[in-house]
């Protein structure tokens, strides 16, 4: 595996690729980025016999976080990283600094339409979706993958990302992965790590709340009764009793995101964000 830092080092690694397929990251990898570098790796070794290439990307964007957010507390774990990557089937890391990625301030930005980057995330992190879709559609354009592959833990992000390709006509396959749990159901985020070990026990709770109304919308719109509003507040609720503060907790169509306002046949998603102390969870479910 080769680690590139620099835009020249990368594009050296990549020379005569037949297929790039690319994983991007902040780093502090767990097992749900090391799945979505092992789709890769498949997508790769099933649709060329040589000169294939994975690429993973390693950079905190500071282009997506608030003043006030966790930018420079983010955990940088470069080394073990890159074993985890190697581990996992990737060929090429790019680990970019930021006078690299962002020689100067960065003015030209992609902007992502307000009906989908403003609601949920986008209503809490305003900014967010700018500065995400900003510095994936600058790696897109530096690696030049013929896919990538984005986690659903990240619902809105990897709507947005596939909205993105799609608008400004950028040739690349979007391929989202399924979110990894733990044990008890938490899903697997780079910030769980900063769980105390009592909040820690405590975070299945968000998931517990999403599994609650995914399996009332299931029921009620079978049922042909369903009162999206109550249940969701029943569901902030019940966490705002355990000491969260919910951001939101919501029954979507998965299509677009907009409102489910009563019985519904069509794909449904539940999606929350709270507060557990001083760290704040999402999650999502599909229904
Ligand atoms: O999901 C993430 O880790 C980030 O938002 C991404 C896509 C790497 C862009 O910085």
């Amino acid at each position: 595996m080769k680690v590139a830092h620099t835009l020249a080092e990368l594009q050296a690694a990549l020379a005569g690729a037949s297929l790039r397929a690319f994983v991007p990251t902040m780093g502090n990898l767990h097992q749900g980025h090391l799945d979505l570098m092992q789709i890769a790796r498949k997508q790769v070794d099933a649709r060329v016999a040589s000169g294939g290439r994975t690429v993973a990307s390693i950079f905190v964007n500071r282009l997506q976080f608030a003043p006030h957010e966790d930018f420079d507390s983010y955990p940088r774990t470069l080394a073990n990283d890159c074993a985890l990557l190697e581990a996992n089937g990737c060929d090429v890391v790019f680990a970019p600094a930021e006078k690299d990625l962002y020689p100067e301030p960065q003015g030209f930005k992609v902007l992502p339409p307000p009906e989908l980057a403003d609601i949920l995330e986008g209503a809490f992190r305003p900014g967010f979706f700018v500065g995400v879709s900003t510095v994936v559609h600058k790696l897109f354009n530096i690696v030049q993958p013929n896919l990538a592959v984005f986690g659903k833990k990240d619902y809105q992000q990897l709507m947005v990302i596939r909205r993105m390709v799609k608008q400004m006509g950028l040739p690349i396959e979007i391929i989202g992965g399924e979110t990894r749990r733990a044990d008890d159901g938490l899903a697997l985020s780079s910030r769980n790590g900063y769980l105390s070990d009592a909040e820690r026990a405590e975070a299945v709770q968000l998931s517990m709340a999403l599994k609650f109304l995914a399996v009332a919308a299931r029921e009620g719109s079978a049922k042909g009764q369903l009162d999206v509003p109550a249940l969701e507040e029943i569901g902030r609720q019940s966490l705002r009793k355990r000491g969260w503060l919910p951001d939101y907790l919501t029954l979507r169509l998965q299509h677009d995101l907009s409102p489910v306002t009563g019985p519904c046949q069509q794909a449904m998603v539940v999606l929350g964000a709270a507060k557990l102390g001083n760290t704040r969870l999402i999650d999502n479910l599909e229904v």
